[in-house]
């Protein structure tokens, strides 16, 4: 059995990280894994222009600890409003990487969201234009479609027709969670990419059920079918390179997770590669990690890979029952008080 195990230092593709006195609690445990994460942009109110992204970024990188590096990839939200020019100003700044797309209506902080995507036809020429990823949350949210066939509608009535119109338009499908989004991916050229996040490599939908309601299993979208996580594992462990990591860690107060009226998101990103690792070894894949995890996603956005290496020891640990989350919150994360087989080595929880 591998006792150790050494990557090249791995991103995350897909990363909420919220703002204001929380940063401090949750930019550390990605910075010391991580080298760069995607970083989302459904604040309140969401960061739309390239100065929000700017100020965003510059508050981010005051929360990573000294001596550590880590580059904040910025996004720029999507609403109806969006222009070419708004476009053209993101790709001069050097520090937006991407535009999300959020349908209005479909998570957390999407009310501004694009409320027809041909709203945003002339932000979409532009970007194809000048080679910049559009991210989507690919979900409808017609009150009519079941919340568990969201994302396949999604694909048939929304992402294939756009990909169509936009025939050279780069798009990253974030956190699937079908068999039809894993064979949409697989079946379309190069410029077409998908994140997969650990809950959704991990868990099904039993997971919010178990033995009473789970609210710490509750994301969007939501957990699917046992036949579609495996479908999902097989992608990320099938060496294609249009699939890699994105944990779509996504804090919330433990108060607003345990509610009558819970928020959706799973927080991962205090073990976001040591969760990977023991989904790929108990797949019999770790050899694929290492292309998932560093290689795929800079290859797709065209960046260099990172230079520095990690290393993962074979050291099971318990998960704490909560983290600090500002100044009087907890944090719940995933599988609490549990045991995670990989350990970070130098990390602080160490
Ligand atoms: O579970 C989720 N949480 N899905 C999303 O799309 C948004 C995220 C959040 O921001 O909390
Ligand atoms: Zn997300």
């Amino acid at each position: 059995m591998m006792k150790q195990l050494t990557l090249t230092r791995p991103d995350d593709w897909h990363l909420h990280v919220r703002d204001g006195a929380v940063l401090k609690d949750v930019v550390p445990h990605t910075a010391e894994r991580f080298g760069r994460a995607i970083i989302m942009p459904n604040l309140q109110p969401p960061c739309c222009t390239v100065d929000d992204a700017v100020h965003y970024r510059q508050r981010i990188l005051e929360a990573v600890p000294e001596g550590v590096q880590f580059e904040p990839q910025m996004v720029l939200y999507a609403r109806d409003n969006m222009t070419a020019d708004d476009i053209y100003a993101a790709a001069d700044s050097n520090i937006v990487r991407a535009v999300k797309l959020y349908p209005a209506g479909a998570t957390t902080n999407s009310d501004s969201g694009v409320t027809d995507i041909r709203n945003i036809d002339q932000a979409l020429a532009a970007m194809q234009e000048v080679g910049m990823p559009l991210l989507v949350h690919g979900e409808v949210t017609d009150a009519d479609i079941d919340v568990f066939d969201r994302e396949a509608m999604f694909i048939e009535r929304i992402l294939k027709p756009t990909v169509e119109r936009f025939p050279e338009l780069k798009v990253v499908f974030e956190h699937i969670t079908t068999a039809q989004a894993a064979e949409f991916v697989q079946g379309a050229d190069d410029r077409i990419a998908a994140t997969m996040t650990v809950q959704h490599l991990l868990l099904n939908r039993n997971a919010i059920f178990e033995g009473g309601l789970r609210p710490h299993h509750y994301c969007l979208p939501v957990l699917k079918r046992e036949r579609h996580r495996e479908a999902l594992l097989a992608a990320a462990t099938s060496g294609n390179p249009r699939f890699f990591l994105g944990t779509d860690s996504a804090p919330h107060p433990q108060g607003k997770k345990e509610s009558a009226c819970g928020c959706a998101g799973i927080y991962t990103a205090f073990a976001g590669i040591e969760f990977y690792a023991e989904i790929f070894e108990q797949a019999g894949a770790l050899d694929k990690l290492e292309a998932f995890a560093s290689f795929n996603g800079p290859r797709f956005y065209g960046l260099p890979v990172n230079e520095e290496s990690i290393t993962l020891v074979r050291e099971p640990w318990t998960i704490p029952d909560s983290f600090a989350f500002g100044d009087n919150e907890r944090l719940v994360p995933l599988r609490a008080g549990e045991t995670l087989q990989w350990r970070l080595q130098g990390s602080a929880s160490e």
